[in-house]
């Protein structure tokens, strides 16, 4: 049975990576011999890696690939994408040459503001309770100053406070309803510290309100954090032509594609099922982008599924319609990012990716990483509503099948080759590499 440690985070890398393996692993310089395999040479960079979190061992590396020709309000863009998923890059970068050769994306950004809360509880009425916010508001942003005033100086801080009456929810319990603009920054940390101090003067003041009693004057602070729910920070990615234009070949026309392809987000609208799937294709484009240029993904993740369910019942994020002869495919969707702040001045690939990325605002960057989700989207319904997507993934996955199978490189080519004209399957590959090495060992 596995044992529990004590001390783990004061103990030196090296100490750490002894107690994993003798703990969990039986060939104990395997897994050495892994977890070393990882570690960068250069001291500074390894270093680097090792204080962005606690207990690092090894560093887990993701490919960063890029997919090019994306043309999104007459600028063009290769866009950075770490991700796992072998058919991720190659869809994207086929559904920009598509939209390059008919216009291009079109994107804005609707809203940018962003919401955190200060959760408490207040045992008295509501009238004394609204008063003292009423003369206490002032304060509580007079008092965090020290914290907003640079974000200030460029034109971002708090937006506005709002006192929330949550009782009928929960017995007593109400909220601090905060309102930010944090411009480039992603503003975590900004709002949580503003939060925090909210809460702190919140508290004071009430002990010093005459209008309180004694019990009304022990206001209970549960927490204070922002949201991911970020439904007033939106950015809008579009992309249309005319339908006869659609068609890429004799296979299918303009007009056939064009309602296939709008059934399948009606489908998508209405059935959680499939929407929920049909919005994992679009997070692909936009999760792998969000990673590249050092974004909270997981933020992302929680704040678009929550507002894909706004309405109440879970659905599609893109919509699509032909009006006059025009095909139009959309996405409005909530993007909290940031390009300063956080890992986005430090990880050396991500200043690389945003670099690469023309540098862009964090209003930029929205309207990027809506066009990688929309692209997205689009090559994976373009493939479902044609030929079915296994054919691309399964080719794209090829490499991963070759690799299970320690496949030489020359095995490699063979095969690739091979299967330019053949399904791939995952037994397919197996019998074609047997019988390669059948016929070699001959
Ligand atoms: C696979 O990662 C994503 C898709 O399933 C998305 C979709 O079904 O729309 C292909």
């Amino acid at each position: 049975m596995s044992k529990s440690v004590a001390g783990f985070s004061k103990l030196s890398k090296s100490k750490k990576i002894d107690w994993i393996v003798d703990t969990y692993f039986s060939n104990t310089e395997d897994a050495k011999g892994v977890l070393k395999q990882y570690w960068n040479d250069n001291e500074t960079l390894q270093q680097l890696h090792d204080e962005f979190i606690e207990n690092t061992i090894t560093n887990y590396y993701l490919p960063l690939g890029v997919a090019p020709n994306f043309l999104i309000n007459d600028r063009l863009y290769a866009i950075p994408m770490a991700i796992e998923e072998s058919s991720v890059v190659a869809a994207a970068s086929k559904a920009a040459k598509f939209w390059l050769e008919r216009g291009g994306f079109k994107t804005t950004v609707i809203s940018t503001t962003k919401i955190g809360q200060v959760h408490f509880i207040y045992k008295g009425d509501f009238e004394k309770l609204k008063h003292f916010f009423s003369i206490v508001k002032t304060k509580l942003v007079e008092q965090t100053d020290h914290i907003t005033n640079n974000m200030k100086k460029r034109g971002g801080g708090i937006i506005d406070i709002e006192l929330r009456d949550k009782t009928s929810d929960i017995p007593n319990y109400y909220q601090l309803h905060a309102s930010f603009e944090t411009l480039d920054a992603m503003g975590a940390n900004f709002i949580n510290s503003c939060l925090e101090q909210f809460a702190k003067t919140f508290k004071n003041e009430a002990l010093l309100f005459d209008l309180f009693s004694e019990d009304d004057k022990q206001i209970e602070i549960v927490m204070s954090i922002l949201s991911n729910y970020v439904p007033d920070c939106l950015v809008r990615a579009e992309v249309s032509c005319k339908v006869e234009n659609l068609s890429e070949n004799e296979s299918i026309s303009g007009e056939a594609f064009a309602k296939k392809f709008i059934q399948a987000v009606n489908i998508a609208e209405i059935e959680p099922y499939r929407a929920v799937t049909h919005n994992k294709g679009i997070m692909n484009g936009i999760d792998a982008v969000v990673l590249a240029t050092g974004n909270d993904f997981r933020a992302v993740e929680a704040g678009v599924h929550a507002y894909a369910s706004r309405n109440g019942r879970y659905s599609s994020l893109t919509h699509a319609k032909v009006e006059n002869g025009i095909f139009t495919f959309w996405m409005e969707i909530p993007l909290a990012l940031g390009t300063v702040g956080g890992l986005t001045g430090l990880h050396p690939l991500v200043k690389l990716g945003l670099e690469l990325l023309h540098k862009p605002t964090a209003k930029e960057l929205m309207q990027i990483v809506a066009v990688a989700g929309l692209a997205q989207n689009f090559a994976a319904l373009r493939s479902l509503t044609t030929t079915g997507i296994q054919q691309g993934h399964m080719k794209m996955h090829l490499m991963n099948i070759l690799n299970q199978f320690e496949a030489s490189n020359i095995e490699k080519q063979t095969l690739t080759e091979h299967f330019k004209n053949n399904p791939v399957t995952h037994s397919s590959v197996t019998e074609a590499i047997n019988t390669l090495r059948i016929k070699s060992e001959k």
